[in-house]
């Protein structure tokens, strides 16, 4: 899917002299790390797995056809039997999310999306967060389901939580006030287009990946854990791994019966 040279959008704000490598930064767990010199990308790295492979630039890709965007497109599915032994590498799947970032489209250019990778403990550590907190809310009669489906989802290799900056959107809606209501609602529209791209890039590299919205139930407990600012709202969070077992059956309206293709000018058209 994503093509070409990959340089970084945003270089480093804080020192001009920043070679746009991450910052390391060591807390309490121990083993993470966050960037914070590009895009807003957060990178958190569980014991399991620890490398510093993450800023590789010019992408080493091939450059890709677009004919292939559409089989991709087709393939992606939510997929929710996910393992933790994809054949595509840590750091490769990084590199494309970070180049479907760099690449992604939003209102008046604003890019107030956030997105946190989790790998290892700390994809897990979000899943066990997930499993506590809707312990405490669901009937336990009715809890068993409910946990089978969470379990699932921490059986997978990572996931991407998907967020808004909401200063810099509020500050837009503040900048330009005649479009203010609409700069939420764009935020959000913005966050769904990065949400499909990453997640038909994710398909490309053979992963399977769905789309879960847990939020808003767990995410005063995610923005402790993983000390993320309290501006930030959380849209999605988006289990991903090795496929174990194919998508279910879908069924689809047909697109005639949703979209109309207008041509010429009627001519009682004014
Ligand atoms: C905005 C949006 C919200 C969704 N929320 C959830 C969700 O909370 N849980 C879930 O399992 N799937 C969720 N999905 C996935 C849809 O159920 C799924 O995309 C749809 O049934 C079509 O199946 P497909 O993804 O396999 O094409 C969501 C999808 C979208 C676009």
């Amino acid at each position: 899917m994503p093509s070409g040279d990959s340089t970084p959008v945003r270089p480093c704000e804080k020192d001009e002299g920043c070679d746009g490598l991450p910052e390391q930064k060591d807390l309490r767990r121990g083993n993470w790390r966050s960037q914070g010199c590009r895009a807003g990308t957060v990178l958190l790295y569980g014991p399991a797995r620890r490398t510093k492979a993450t800023t590789v630039y010019p992408s080493r890709r091939r450059s890709r056809d677009m004919s292939e965007l559409i089989p991709a497109i087709k393939q992606r599915r939510s997929v929710y039997a996910l393992g933790k032994n994809p054949k595509v590498s840590q750091e490769e799947i990084v590199r494309t999310i970070e180049e479907v970032f760099a690449y992604m489209p939003s209102a008046y250019n604003s890019q107030s999306a956030r997105i946190v990778v989790l790998f290892g403990d700390q994809h897990d550590l979000l899943w066990e967060i997930v499993m506590s907190t809707l312990r405490q809310r669901v009937a336990p009669e009715k809890f068993g389901r409910t946990e089978a489906k969470i379990a699932g989802f921490q059986q997978a290799f990572g996931t991407v939580l998907f967020y808004d900056d909401t200063t810099i959107t509020e500050g837009f809606a503040q900048k330009f006030p005649a479009y203010a209501q609409n700069f939420g609602p764009w935020a959000e529209q913005a966050n769904g287009m990065l949400q499909f791209a990453i997640w038909t890039a994710l398909e490309d590299m053979g992963l399977g990946a769905n789309l879960q919205h847990y939020n808003p139930l767990i995410d005063q407990r995610v923005s402790e854990v993983y000390e993320i600012p309290a501006t930030w709202k959380l849209i999605a969070q988006m289990p991903f791994g090795e496929k174990l077992e194919a998508a279910g059956e879908k069924s689809t309206v047909p697109v005639q019966e949703r979209m109309r293709i207008l041509y010429d000018r009627h001519p009682e058209q004014k």
